[in-house]
């Protein structure tokens, strides 16, 4: 083909020329993060489902074209955001879903330009060794041995189920509230478990007396599975009463504090966590309570002895020889294999804020609920659930029928006033605002249930 440009090789993000290479590429990504942002103007796209879909499409338009697009990388980043709920918003409070911080999001950048794995020594070596001081630390933190890095609550409930498994056998039996995540009862499913047990929760947290007696009828090794901060309310179930029934009763004890593990930072909140340090294993979550980009999560465990349950030799990556010779064997680190190092941000969180500054953002977030609970309390138009105990805070208009209390949610989404939850409690549908945002004030409190109230007499 005479006269035709030859194919410029894309650069690489990393290598000598990566850095120079990534400049120019995030002063676009920067530049159409404002822009979509700025086209938003709120906590989430306006016109629902359809409106955004066909804005995509439009924006998108071939996702395969025989040439590329050189505008590529700025049009479908302004489409994401435009089209973003963004938990930087303060109105943008539904789920546990946090703004990331930026020096956290920055040191994520080092990983997606370095590209280090984590199955093999020879891929990740500074990788495998901040992951190793990490998750130590931050499972001592916890009361506990050691901790894996996961994708989340959802792989660390599972990785718990599985290690109650390979620890008691195939016949252990699940024992948890109705306030329990749904990944529990789907990790027993997934792990060919006998059917779990669940116990009342009828306030939200479980039920002493229930599970005591469930603890005395059963039969064969049991796990119960408690939460520190539950998905709904926020709240945390009486962990010291709970592991002093489950070493009464000879149970093993997972505590999912997938949510509540934030409050480990903080001098002020740190004690309602009593307790965690009796359980044989804990779910951890940075990128709920911790300020990380997806994916944050962690799995410590008490008995690191227990994890040689995940040992695999795969020649390539841990051959014995390698290993006998001192190369680090990561295979037993997790289920994956290629694993990027989510530690990179986690570390460089801890390091540039300290427990302090940590904890000053989880005391500013549970402030903060609190005092949108005092303005829903003063307000004769609405119902406060109860107090917070972490930044959960359940409100519902006074006297509406639960399908008045969905209708309002749906609303402010329609029309991208406000992102907030829903919650089933007492036999009722709340609304849930979950305070996750440290620089919300209090004027957006204010706003918050301002526009809910407009929303509901419509
Ligand atoms: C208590 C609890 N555990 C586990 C999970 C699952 O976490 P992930 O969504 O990170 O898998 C959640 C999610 O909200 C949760 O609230």
């Amino acid at each position: 083909m005479s006269g035709a440009e030859p194919l410029r090789t894309p650069p690489l993000a990393s290598g000598p020329h990566g850095p120079a290479a990534l400049r120019p590429l995030l002063g676009t990504v920067l530049e159409a993060l404002a822009a979509g942002g700025r086209a938003r103007g709120g906590p989430l796209p306006a016109g629902g489902p359809e409106a955004v879909a066909a804005r995509v499409a439009e924006i998108l338009g071939d996702v395969l074209p025989e040439q590329g697009d050189p505008e590529a990388l700025r049009t479908l980043v302004y489409a994401l955001a435009e089209g973003a709920a963004d938990p930087a918003e303060p109105l943008c409070a539904a789920h546990l879903h946090c703004p990331p911080l930026a020096v956290a999001t920055a040191a994520d950048l080092a990983v997606s330009a370095l590209n280090p794995s984590l199955d093999s020594w020879d891929q990740a070596p500074a990788a495998s060794a901040l992951e190793a001081a990490v998750t130590r630390a931050l499972a001592h933190a916890a009361g506990l041995a050691d901790a894996l890095v996961t994708t989340g609550g959802t792989e660390s409930n599972q990785l718990a189920l599985l290690l109650a498994r390979e620890a008691h056998g195939a016949g252990v039996r699940l024992v948890c509230g109705t306030n329990a995540h749904h990944s529990l009862p789907r990790a027993a499913w997934l792990l060919g478990l006998p059917e779990p047990v669940v116990v009342p929760a009828a306030a939200g947290t479980l039920d002493l007396a229930a599970l005591d007696e469930a603890l005395t009828t059963l039969c064969g090794p049991l796990l119960v599975a408690a939460t520190a901060g539950t998905t709904d309310a926020g709240l945390i179930d009486p962990l010291p009463e709970i592991a002093g029934l489950c070493s009464a009763h000879g149970a093993r004890l997972h505590i999912d504090a997938a949510y509540g593990g934030g409050l480990l930072f903080s001098d002020r909140h740190r004690d309602r966590l009593a307790g965690l340090e009796a359980a044989h294993t804990v779910t951890l979550d940075l990128h709920k309570l911790g300020w990380q980009p997806v994916a944050a999560g962690l799995l410590a465990v008490a008995r690191p002895r227990e994890l040689a349950v995940l040992h695999q030799r795969a020649d390539y990556l841990n051959a014995g020889d390698d290993t006998e010779a001192g190369l680090p064997d990561l295979l037993d680190r997790s289920l994956r294999t290629t694993r990027r190092p989510d530690v990179l941000k986690i570390a460089v969180t801890l390091r540039a804020l300290g427990r302090g500054g940590l904890g000053a953002l989880v005391d500013q977030v549970c402030a903060r609920a609190r005092e949108f609970a005092e303005l829903v309390r003063d307000h004769p138009g609405f119902e406060l659930y109860d107090r917070p105990v972490i930044s959960t805070v359940l409100f519902r208009p006074q006297g509406a029928a639960d399908d008045a209390v969905a209708a309002v949610r749906r609303g402010l989404l329609r029309e991208g006033r406000a992102v907030l939850g829903r919650a089933r409690l007492d036999d009722r549908l709340w609304l849930k605002a979950t305070f996750l945002n440290p620089h919300t004030r209090p004027d957006d409190l204010a706003q918050l249930l301002k526009l809910v109230e407009e929303g509901s007499l419509v």
